[in-house]
């Protein structure tokens, strides 16, 4: 078979499989989803839902809680106001983050995000973007995909700082969350 022959075939393929609706496939109409919560980063005591798993050996970039180099193991919980009790806990972030930024502090986070409650119980979305926390109110990271009802979702999520301890690193972060998903 020739190149072009194979591509044209490869061609084919794409121009009949673009156009297919997702109902096709079992999924249904693409709905929108809003989501706002808080998670809460604790670093500091004798039950951390945040450790450092590892460090470069060497002093780089950055001077911060989170110096460059940096990997943290999270287990979060995430509320729907921002504190934490029985009442007000909907679900848990688990994943990792990594301090990225050699200039300024900057955060890589790959992290799932699952609700115990309401409508998503069962349910997970994730996020594998970049933080850029030095931006302040409403920096965007990327929300990349889901479980359950989030099943093949995309969206966007804007996070807001509602609370930091710059000596310990603690923090309750605010997250208005919008995502497509079917
Ligand atoms: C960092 O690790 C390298 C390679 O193992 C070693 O040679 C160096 O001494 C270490 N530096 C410090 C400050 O521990
Ligand atoms: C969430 O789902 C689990 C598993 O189906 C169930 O055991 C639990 O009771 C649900 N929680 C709430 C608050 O609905
Ligand atoms: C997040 O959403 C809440 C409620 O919908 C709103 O009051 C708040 O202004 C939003 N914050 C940002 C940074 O978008």
């Amino acid at each position: 078979m020739s190149l072009s022959f194979s591509f044209f075939f490869l061609l084919v393929g794409v121009l009949v499989s673009l156009p297919a609706p997702a109902q096709a496939h079992g999924l249904g109409k693409e709905k929108v989803t809003h989501l706002h919560f808080y998670l809460h980063d604790v670093i500091s005591g004798d039950k951390p839902t945040a450790v450092q798993i590892a460090q470069p050996n060497v002093t780089l970039g950055v001077q911060s809680a989170t110096p460059f180099g940096t990997v943290f193991a999270i287990n979060d919980p995430i509320t729907s106001l921002p504190v934490i009790n029985p009442t007000t806990i909907v679900g848990d972030a688990q994943g990792i983050y990594v301090s990225t930024g050699l200039e300024k502090l900057g955060l890589v986070m790959m992290v799932d995000f699952g609700f115990t409650h309401g409508k998503f119980n069962g349910s997970s979305f994730s996020v594998m973007s970049r933080n850029p926390v030095m931006e302040g109110t409403g920096r965007e990271v990327a929300v990349v995909g889901g479980r359950g009802k989030f099943r093949f979702g995309r969206g966007s999520a804007r996070l807001t700082t509602y609370y930091l301890n710059p000596a310990n690193g603690d923090a309750i972060i605010e997250f208005n969350v919008t995502i497509l998903h079917y």
